[in-house]
């Protein structure tokens, strides 16, 4: 199920191929190569953009990968921001160091190879972003613990709100694997509009990014 028309979808791209850096390009024909699910070019540009918009210093991710949604992080924080990294996979911190030190935007990163959550749990403070991109049966829990240490003016953003169809119930979409994700990421997305500390919109890039400002 194709989320924006192919057409529409190629003309974005378009405009948005001008971040014709190396290490980017790198970052994603790795993933195109390993079908590894980075947030891409469209959605990264939102990432950098929401960031610089509010002047986001102190980020913390949840579930990075190579360090692709990083990227733009840190080109929004500069090297005096503080970015938090967190994957289970040590692989994934050796790769997104290589990455991001080459493209010269590793100065804000810390990387916990670590379940996100307890990562999230040992890191004091508040965030100016919590961004989610963990396995989707931990949505929900994410959440709840992130949705008070998000800084007044600060944002949540949480990638495959859309999750390629699946929430609409249309039988185009794809069928699910994973059991229960599809329900988690629908149970968020109430979550997260029903609270009246933030106000919150699905952009329909890719497989849609909910971005939710925290108003209170
Ligand atoms: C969709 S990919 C992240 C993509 C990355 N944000 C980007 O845009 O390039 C999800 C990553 O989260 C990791 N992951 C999944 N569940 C996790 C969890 N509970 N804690 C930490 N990492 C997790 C996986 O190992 C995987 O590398």
């Amino acid at each position: 199920m194709d989320l924006v028309h192919p057409a529409v979808d190629r003309y974005l791209n378009e405009l948005a191929s001008r971040d014709d850096e190396a290490v980017l390009l790198e970052m994603e024909q790795l993933a195109q190569e390993n079908r590894f699910p980075i947030i891409g070019r469209l959605s990264g540009q939102l990432l950098e953009l929401l960031a610089r918009s509010i002047n986001a210093n102190r980020i913390f991710e949840m579930g990075s990968g190579y360090g692709y949604s990083a990227y733009w992080f840190s080109r929004a924080t500069g090297p005096d921001g503080e970015i938090h990294l967190t994957d289970t996979h040590a692989d994934n911190e050796k790769k997104a160091t290589d990455f991001l030190t080459r493209a010269g935007l590793h100065d804000p990163v810390q990387f916990h190879v670590q379940g996100a959550l307890e990562a999230f749990d040992e890191v004091e403070g508040d965030f100016d972003i919590v961004y989610c991109d963990i396995d989707k049966d931990g949505y929900p829990e994410a959440w709840e613990r992130a949705r008070s240490r998000v800084r007044v003016g600060g944002m949540f953003i949480c990638d495959n709100m859309l999750w390629f169809g699946r929430v609409t119930g249309d039988p185009a979409a794809p069928e699910d694997s994973r059991s229960g994700w599809t329900e988690a990421i629908m149970a968020t997305t109430q979550a997260i509009i029903g609270d009246p500390s933030y106000r919150s919109i699905i952009v329909p890039l890719r497989d849609g990014v909910i971005v939710a400002l925290r108003v209170a």
